[in-house]
């Protein structure tokens, strides 16, 4: 479904951008004839193979083959989406997005979030009410004391409580008119299997809300008083609750953490309770799940700086590096906060109190630290193959570091508690600078690699023709007449060329908005470098002319081919029809030879 405004709204953001301001702020270009060169941003290179052509609004990069129009650069460089381009680029531009009516489906959507958030909230009183007001509470509460969590946190967090019973939340519901269907859409309640009827989802645990940034319940997450499996039941997705997105704590902590600079991030909700309860409120928790890409960005938007603060044991360990890997791709500053012993930060809390852990948070190592002690403790470093393997476990870390008395620094002291020299490290360190990675350049997910494509004369024969058509469409009318379209021996040349054809038919001009739209990835970046390659000097037309000519010779050759190849058949059974397949072969030899 089109909607017109918004085309309307993309067609005057793309008008008013200017490709070459747009790449000059990032890359630095230089002038040679009616093009810009200059170094790949979407790849590691030290001589320019990344060009632009002013006029046609295009870019593309000979080395790793990314190609596109204005929005399709600033997705690549700012890891968006093609329609979070446009509006990147529209606020830079200062023009208002359309407001448009909501459609049937969105309206629907809306209403079904709202409906969601109401009953999650009414939920939250009800848990809480449970706790706090009823005498079934009683356990949770003694339990919650035991742990060192009082009313005033109680309230705080809005804890609460279900109720060991199979449909006290439920029965309650039902009665306030709410559909046993959307209880079980919204994860309080599940359906039961051999009956009507629906049961509580959490009974006779602890229950902890879960807002999303602006406070709205969106799930709860339910611990078992004392020991029992499993430990936590959380809410299952629905449109409002997701677990990629969303991390505990962050409603009541994001002003904290824009203040402090940095975010503290722990593995369980009763940490953040227990860490934000102490009076260290910059903190957040992921939600029993791996920290994801979307969880850093979020938290990038208040600060620069994460401290990961998971368990010490071999699992959270584990965890933090796969949270390394996540969160080093986005650009952040980070930093490892180890709490000794096997502990988690809320054992610690209760254990040493809350200035120990603002200790810990001082002495919180920077990640290249915290990845040497922890390779030196668990990789067996003393042999030959423990060095190279210690060394190659360090180096993608070692290889982001910017400063370079740090970087001096670290080389030194990796070269002495391995037993190697020092250039030996400085070397491996390059080459995987090189080779690995692309050291680290913030939101830079879409690092390319540098892609030999086949290309011969007859491909770049192609993408002149197609830099022809896509000037002047009626040049297709032409070009059908001597090499039909599906002919064309590129299947991503049949698609361009397809594509311009539609465009032909309805009367419109072929653009990059339109193209970016309706072609395959690899067809656009295909045209991209059709319309910013030079065509070795020629004008376009009499390189048009010469290409089309040994277009129409590859053409010519695989019909010669086939009527040969008939003829042969057909002369070999005895059928004399064999006679004309020839005559028809020398007919289309004698136009090649004429060519
Ligand atoms: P406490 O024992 O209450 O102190 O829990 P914790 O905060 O120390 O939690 P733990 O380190 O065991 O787990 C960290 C997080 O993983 C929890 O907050 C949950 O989000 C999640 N988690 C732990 N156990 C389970 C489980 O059995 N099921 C699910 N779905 N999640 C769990
Ligand atoms: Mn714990």
């Amino acid at each position: 479904m089109r909607d017109g405004l918004l085309d309307e709204f993309v067609e005057r953001v793309r008008a008013e951008s200017d490709l070459l301001t747009v790449v000059s702020s990032y890359v630095s270009m230089k002038r040679k004839g009616n093009r810009y060169w200059g170094c790949c941003p979407f790849h590691h290179e030290n001589t320019p193979s990344f060009s632009v052509v002013p006029d046609q609004g295009f870019f593309y990069c000979f080395g790793c083959h990314a190609g596109g129009n204005v929005f399709k650069f600033i997705s690549l460089i700012e890891n968006v989406s093609y329609f979070e381009a446009v509006k990147i680029q529209a606020e830079k531009l200062n023009i208002p997005m359309p407001q448009r009516k909501k459609s049937e489906v969105e309206i629907i959507k809306d209403q079904k979030i709202a409906d969601l958030q109401k009953i999650h909230e009414m939920a939250g009183d009800f848990f809480y009410n449970c706790l706090m007001k009823t005498s079934y509470g009683i356990p949770a509460k003694e339990y919650l004391f035991s742990r060192g969590i009082h009313e005033d946190i109680i309230s705080e967090f809005r804890l609460g409580y279900a109720p060991d019973a199979w449909d006290k939340l439920s029965m309650a519901f039902l009665k306030r008119g709410i559909k046993q269907e959307f209880l079980v859409e919204s994860g309080l309640a599940a359906q039961r299997r051999n009956s009507q009827g629906a049961y509580d989802r959490f009974r006779n645990r602890v229950m902890i809300p879960i807002a999303d940034e602006r406070g709205h319940v969106v799930g709860f997450g339910g611990r078992v008083l004392g020991e029992g499996q499993p430990k936590y039941l959380n809410s299952p997705e629905t449109v409002i609750f997701n677990k990629r997105r969303l991390l505990f704590g962050l409603d009541r902590s994001h002003q904290a953490i824009r203040q402090a600079g940095y975010a503290i991030v722990v593995e369980g909700y009763m940490d953040a309770i227990s860490v934000y309860s102490a009076g260290v409120r910059n903190v957040v928790a992921s939600l029993g799940t791996a920290f994801t890409s979307e969880q850093c960005k979020k938290l990038l938007r208040y600060a620069p700086e994460i401290y990961f603060s998971y368990d010490s044991d071999e699992a959270g360990q584990n965890a933090t590096l796969r949270a390394l890997s996540v969160v080093r791709e986005t650009g952040a500053i980070v930093k490892v906060l180890v709490v000794p012993d096997g502990k988690d930060p809320d054992e610690f809390i209760r254990r040493h109190g809350v200035d120990a852990f603002r200790a810990l948070v001082k002495a919180a190592l920077p990640l290249m630290e915290y990845r040497m002690q922890y390779v030196l403790k668990h990789v067996e470093h003393s042999s030959l193959e423990g060095k190279v393997k210690a060394l190659n476990a360090l180096l993608p870390v070692l290889a982001e570091l910017r400063n370079a008395v740090e970087i001096h620094a670290y080389v030194v002291r990796i070269a002495q508690v391995l037993g190697i020299d020092e250039g030996a490290v400085r070397s491996e360190m390059r080459r995987f600078s090189q080779h690995g990675s692309s050291a680290g350049e913030p939101m830079r997910a879409s690092i390319r690699q540098v892609v030999r494509q086949k290309d011969d004369a007859v491909r770049r024969a192609g993408r002149i023709i197609i830099k022809a058509a896509w000037q002047d469409t009626d040049v297709l009318m032409h070009l059908k007449s001597v090499v039909p379209i599906e002919q064309f021996p590129n299947k991503l040349h049949v698609e361009i060329l397809r594509f311009l054809e539609k465009q032909e038919m309805c009367g419109v001009l072929p653009d990059d908005i339109t193209a970016a739209e309706e072609l395959s990835e690899e067809a656009a970046s295909e045209l991209s470098r059709a319309l910013v390659e030079d065509s070795d000097g020629q004008e376009v037309t009499e390189a048009y002319e010469d290409s089309v000519t040994s277009l129409r010779k590859v053409y010519l050759q695989k019909l010669f081919d086939e009527h040969s190849q008939k003829a042969d058949e057909l002369s070999r059974g005895g059928d004399s029809g064999y006679k004309q397949e020839l005559a028809e072969s020398q007919r289309i030899k004698d136009e090649m030879d004429a060519l």
